[in-house]
């Protein structure tokens, strides 16, 4: 069963060989984007290139250096036509015809266009009156807030051609997303720099320090003229469509001083017939316009030595924790884009849309492939714990609402990177609270465990504060006595996992408490709060049950079906009523609601999800979340049919037809959420793409736990639940420095069964491998048979005659 993807969407395909996406059609129903980054600097590139950079050095706050729209209409107000950014125009000197190479915002017919996001890098192709145009973007690994971009241009016309070039930037300067007001623009100023040929725009030019407010554009072909006001380039009276120095044919060498600063670049290029070109350009920021030459020397002239060590950084990536199952897509998706997610969320996640309990899970979400990052998410949040053992809601801004979840993150994600990296070592290290005092990293969780513990109301369940994981449900415990179901069971799991440590640190006392919590929550969580057919979501001050038969509004939520799963609460018998329930209520073609129905009044004792518009954010959408929770819920529950269709109904690019049409999303990246079907008029559309703290789960779950190659604090384990089609499939894992090489064999058409493993040709009892040696190499295989196989009786024969 070789899942070739049929996703050769009206919009474009998938390469042969690989993940790349290439866009043919640049119409997309909405923003096809990539994201590109280094440290510093973040690049939202669309199908059309046009887009936003933002950049923050260390230590400072966030400025977006340039910007064009977001997304296609879901937070620019002013639609399309605001800010473009990021566009090269070329003119037809004989003719006086342009163009972009980037189509848009002249959108002009082509003979051929061909946008290619790849990992880390994008790059369009188009051919238009007999000029073929190459336009490539990425940002080069490491510390400098630079975009790198390549034009080759190529002459197939048979006839000579006198052409110029326009590469055109708004620069904007904002603190994130700050005002750009009138007292804004008075600060700034744009000019050429001829000797290091370059534009440089800058916000406070004469303020020092300087604080990276010079965004710059440099070539390594001459810049024969340029624009820094945007009234010169374009025109009062034109567009970006018709910019009137592309129109008469050159720029006018126009400074710009308290206005919308733009850095437009000309370029004047004479082709022979089958004649080609090719030059680069740097865009970026400094905070001292001398630096620029140093940028300068170490790009310009070696744009391809930079481009090449970025596609080998991707191509280890890949290599890194591969797997190759019989379905392609899920292949592409694990190892190319789900892996780019996670880590631009752990890289980023710092910019400030993100709070903590986001920011920590992305530490969770790169464990597998970046483990370092991981320890560094870690002791920067607990940070901001305090004594009591809760945490801040946010610290970029601070925010210190009561979210009674948000140290409980910290359970999971260290206790995925100890086992990941056996780094013990970790849990002394002594970290300060936010309010006052210092603990060491184990201190802090049991902290954040007491705080739940001791944090307990009417049912025996942990108190909801101003509100847990759903970010939405203010208003519940807003008096002090709402109680979370939810967060009880998340406890649970959180609980399950300590002891675990706990019992591996040779803690007895510990682990014995951890459990009796444990016990206790999960009695609470079933006399408490089973409603008959799924588990209710919460108790508001009043003691009412929401996500109950009895409400009118949202009487099922996803979170707590899930999470029975996941914390084990459910029995086999609840586990599959609930699963029923969910499957009747909450089910689409594209995955589980969050909720139904939507909430349609404002509820003063349910909080901010019941004023939201029905069918968004949380309020009845299909969330990303939720669903990649449900699966590793079913896997849990050794259902692993179920978990892969939820899988293929959840991740883009499976659905085909109609249900695609409306989903508008990129076949190659998980959004937050698609709008559920009582959205006013969009339903099923997806809303963010990459800004999900569900890539963190994504880059977790199938591997660690469809594939079932698991790190664990003795060894690796090998647990697989599989689709039964499944016959045969194989994970390249890499664990404490070795290297294994895991073929796992399904032969019955199981989807969990007994695992019969060898190593190195040996067989090993048990389902786990022993630590390995750093720099080792392993051959494993790992069958899959029935409980009672006699196989399995035999291999257990072979490992007791030391076979
Ligand atoms: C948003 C928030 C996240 C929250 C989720 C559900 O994605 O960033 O913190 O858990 O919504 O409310």
């Amino acid at each position: 069963m070789h899942c070739r993807l049929r996703m050769k969407t009206t919009y474009g395909h998938f390469q042969e060989d690989g993940a790349d996406f290439t866009i043919t059609n640049p119409q997309t129903p909405r923003a096809f984007d990539n994201f590109l980054w280094n440290e510093s600097v973040f690049s939202n590139v669309q199908q059309t290139g046009v887009g936003y950079c933002d950049y923050q050095v260390e230590g400072k706050e966030g400025v977006q250096l340039f910007t064009g729209v977001g997304r296609i209409c879901d937070f620019d107000v002013f639609g399309r036509d605001h800010l473009m950014s990021r566009l090269i125009y070329v003119r037809d000197n004989a003719t006086g015809e342009f163009w972009n190479i980037n189509w848009e915002p002249v959108r002009r017919a082509y003979t051929s266009y061909a946008c290619t996001h790849g990992p880390g890098h994008t790059t369009i192709r188009t051919e238009v009156e007999g000029i073929v145009a190459e336009f490539r973007i990425f940002v080069p690994s490491g510390h400098d807030p630079v975009e790198l971009w390549s034009i080759r241009l190529q002459n197939t016309s048979g006839r000579e051609r006198s052409l110029s070039l326009f590469a055109y930037n708004q620069f904007q300067f904002k603190y994130k997303w700050g005002f750009d007001s009138y007292g804004d623009m008075i600060f700034r100023g744009v000019w050429m720099n001829r000797p290091l040929n370059a534009v440089v725009a800058s916000k406070h030019p004469f303020r020092k320090p300087h604080d990276h407010l010079i965004g710059f554009m440099t070539s390594d072909r001459e810049i024969v003229a340029f624009d820094g006001s945007r009234d010169a380039f374009v025109g009062p009276y034109n567009s970006l469509a018709d910019p009137r120095a592309v129109v008469a044919g050159h720029c006018t060498n126009t400074a710009g001083s308290s206005e919308a600063t733009i850095g437009a670049a000309q370029f004047d290029i004479s082709l022979a017939t089958d004649g080609e070109t090719a030059f680069s350009l740097i865009i970026g920021a400094t905070d001292e316009e001398e630096k620029i030459g140093a940028l300068r020397d170490r790009y310009l002239g070696k744009v391809e030595a930079w481009f090449q060590a970025l596609l080998d950084e991707k191509k280890a990536l890949k290599k890194r924790n591969r797997v190759r199952t019989p379905d392609q897509h899920f292949d592409r998706m694990v190892n190319t884009w789900v892996k780019q997610a996670a880590l631009f969320g752990s890289t980023w996640c710092r910019w400030g849309w993100n709070g903590y309990r986001d920011i920590v899970q992305h530490g969770l979400g790169v464990v597998a492939i970046q483990p370092e990052r991981t320890r560094e998410i870690l002791l920067t949040a607990l940070q901001y714990q305090c004594q009591s053992g809760l945490a801040l809601r946010g610290w970029n801004p601070v925010d210190e609402k009561a979210y009674s979840d948000s140290a409980l993150w910290l359970v999971f994600t260290l206790v995925a990177y100890l086992k990941e990296t056996g780094d013990m070592a970790l849990l002394d290290e002594s970290v300060p609270f936010y309010d006052r005092g210092t603990a060491s990293v184990l201190g802090h969780i049991e902290r954040a465990l007491d705080f739940l513990e001791s944090n307990k109301g009417a049912h025996d369940l942990c108190l909801i504060k101003f509100g847990d994981w759903n970010d939405s449900l203010t208003g519940v415990g807003k008096e002090g006595r709402g109680e979370s179901v939810w967060l009880s069971q998340a406890c649970a799991e959180a609980l399950r996992q300590m002891a675990e440590l706990m019992h591996h640190l040779d803690r007895t006392a510990r682990e014995i408490e951890y459990e009796a919590r444990r016990a206790r929550l999960l009695q609470a969580i079933n006399t408490q709060a089973w409603d008959g057919d799924w588990y209710t979501r919460c108790f508001d001050d009043n003691g009412k049950p929401l996500g109950s038969h009895r409400n009118e509004f949202a009487r099922i939520f996803m979170e707590t079906q899930s999470w029975a799963l996941i914390s084990g609460a459910a029995s086999e018998e609840r586990a599959e009523r609930l699963i029923e329930s969910c499957d009747d209520i909450l089910g689409t073609p594209v995955g589980y609601l969050l909720l139904a129905p939507s909430y349609k009044q404002e509820d003063p004792s349910i909080g901010r999800i019941s004023s939201l518009e029905p069918g968004i954010c949380e309020n009845g959408t299909v969330y990303s979340h939720l669903n990649i929770w449900m699966i590793l819920g079913l896997l849990r529950y050794g259902m692993g049919d179920k978990a892969y269709e939820v899988f293929k109904k959840i991740t883009p690019g499976y659905v085909d037809g109609d249900m695609a049409l409306k989903q508008k999303c990129p076949p190659y990246m998980y959004a937050n959420c698609y709008f559920g079907p009582e959205h006013r008029n969009n339903s099923f559309q997806m809303e963010f793409t990459w800004i999900t703290g569900s890539v963190a789960w994504f880059n977790t779950v199938p591997a660690q736990e469809m594939l079932g190659v698991r790190p664990d604090y003795q060894g690796l384990v090998i647990d697989p639940c599989l689709p039964s089609a499944w016959e045969n499939c194989e994970v390249e894992r890499t664990f404490r420095g070795a290297i294994y090489h895991i073929e796992i064999f399904n032969p019955h058409q199981l989807q969990r069964g007994m695992v019969s493993l060898t190593l190195d040709g040996r067989a090993i009892e048990g389902n786990r491998l022993p630590l390995p040696k750093a720099g080792s190499h392993h051959h494993v295989t790992a069958t899959l048979l029935p409980a009672e196989s006699p196989e399995k009786a035999g291999i257990a024969q072979l490992v007791e005659a030391g076979i």
